[in-house]
């Protein structure tokens, strides 16, 4: 199994390229069921979790084949509307396929997620939203399977609470529905726009994506289209807190900063210097000297729960006691007793935990256990004297393109090894 090992203690100085977002990547493949015309993708990231959604689409039936960093997707035909145990266990976002497939196929049987690192994560509202939308739920052998003999009609439906994959979902169910559906309580994250701006490419109706109501009036059929996903603001985030973290300077290019308001704001609060470098760059420049700051995560445009974990690794170099209080997944602090090991001070009740900075964190041997923890303990290890090593670096692998190459153009000093 691969691990990093990391030499800390460099500031890191130079630009990094960004790229494309992992969750808008996995609902784009997702909505390429809904049509069995090609569809062509710009900038899908190379990263575990996409290969494995390639993996599923074509289990399904459709062909996929990169070219000149073009994805291109052909679901002409539906072979097999199902999503095998296999799949799903290594990615809950397998998940996002029993919409479309409903849609377009009228059946469904996906397995279901079970138990993850970070929390219970059930999908409940995905399934009550189908039914809603007129689908046959049935849960057999671990598997939900769903059934809409006459097709789909358009419903209501408001969610308990915001999900981004359940709003993605009930998309790609509604656009193929028969009639008006309207999700209220719908997630505003920039995924979900991005995918409408995808789904209103094939040919779907659809209003208020990226506000909390949504309404989407179903068509016919939907037809092939090209588009270029939206750059990964956590990758963007992760970069911004490398720069503060090690006291360098980083010009992060190709992102989106509208996306990233919330960490912005926090990171100047800090004492990092955060600048727009033109319409789609940010520029980081710290001294090092960082003071605490307290944070809640919330649904956009709050403060992203994926980027909780490395701020967490951000306030342990800081002054003073930094109050973090996780509110989206229970069970998200694994990083905590990880990043103890090395060093840091954090007391833990709950969903809050209180970092006491600053630490001087020291290498030690440290176990990735979850996509954002991994990242975490990667940006401890570039301020921790000594040398870390992380085990289990197929996690950050199922998130970030080469973070390891990108980092090391940037003067950081870490490898894989094996
Ligand atoms: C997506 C992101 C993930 C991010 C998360 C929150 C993708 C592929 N993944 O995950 O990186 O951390 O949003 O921003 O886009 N919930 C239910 N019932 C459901 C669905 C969710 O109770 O049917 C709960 C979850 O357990 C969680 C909360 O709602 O506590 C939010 O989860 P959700 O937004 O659905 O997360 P994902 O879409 O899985």
């Amino acid at each position: 199994m691969d691990k990093f090992l990391i030499h800390g203690g460099v500031p890191l100085h130079g630009e990094v390229a960004i790229s494309g977002a992992k969750n808008s990547a996995l609902p784009a493949l997702a909505a390429c069921l809904l049509t069995e015309e090609p569809v062509l993708l710009h900038r899908i990231p190379r990263v575990l979790d996409v290969l494995t959604m390639e993996k599923l689409l074509r289990s399904i039936g459709a062909r996929t084949e990169t070219k000149g960093g073009v994805l291109r997707v052909e679901a002409r035909q539906i072979l097999s509307p199902e999503a095998p145990y296999q799949l799903v266990k290594t990615m809950r976002a397998s998940s996002l396929v029993l919409g479309p497939l409903v849609a377009r196929a009228r059946r469904a049987r996906v397995s279901l997620p079970g138990g993850c690192a970070i929390g219970a994560r059930p999908i409940n509202l995905h399934l009550a939203g189908l039914e809603q939308l007129g689908a046959r739920m049935r849960q057999e052998h671990g598997y939900i399977e769903a059934e809409a003999a006459h097709g789909l009609r358009g419903a209501c439906f408001a969610f308990d609470r915001v999900s981004v994959t359940g709003t993605e979902d009930l998309m790609m169910a509604a656009v193929l529905a028969r009639g008006e559906t309207v999700l209220e309580n719908a997630a505003r994250e920039p995924e979900v726009k991005d995918l409408a701006d995808l789904l209103l490419q094939m040919g779907a109706r659809i209003e208020g994506a990226g506000t909390s109501t949504m309404r989407i009036q179903g068509v016919e059929r939907l037809y092939g289209a090209e588009h270029r996903i939206i750059p990964d603001r956590i990758e963007t985030g992760t970069f911004l807190i490398a720069g503060a973290i090690t006291g360098g300077e980083v010009l992060v290019t190709g992102c989106a900063p509208e996306h990233l308001t919330a960490l912005t704001a926090k990171l100047r609060q800090a004492g990092a210097e955060v600048t727009e470098a033109g319409p789609d760059a940010l520029r980081i420049r710290s001294s090092g000297a960082l003071h605490a700051v307290d944070l809640i995560t919330e649904e956009y445009p709050g403060f992203a729960t994926d980027l909780q974990a490395q701020f967490m690794a951000l306030m342990t170099q800081a002054e003073g006691l930094s109050l973090i209080t996780e509110t989206i997944f229970e069970n998200r602090f694994m990083h905590a007793l990880e990043l103890a090991r090395m060093g840091a001070a954090i007391r833990l009740e709950g969903r809050r935990a209180t970092v006491m900075g600053p630490s001087r964190l020291t290498g030690a041997a440290v176990l990735a256990s979850d996509l954002r923890a991994s990242a975490s303990l990667v940006l401890a290890g570039l301020v921790a004297s000594g040398e870390t090593l992380i085990d289990r670096v197929y996690h950050i692998d199922r998130g970030y393109e080469s973070i390891e190459s990108k980092l090391s153009a940037l003067g950081a000093r870490i490898q894989r090894v094996r």
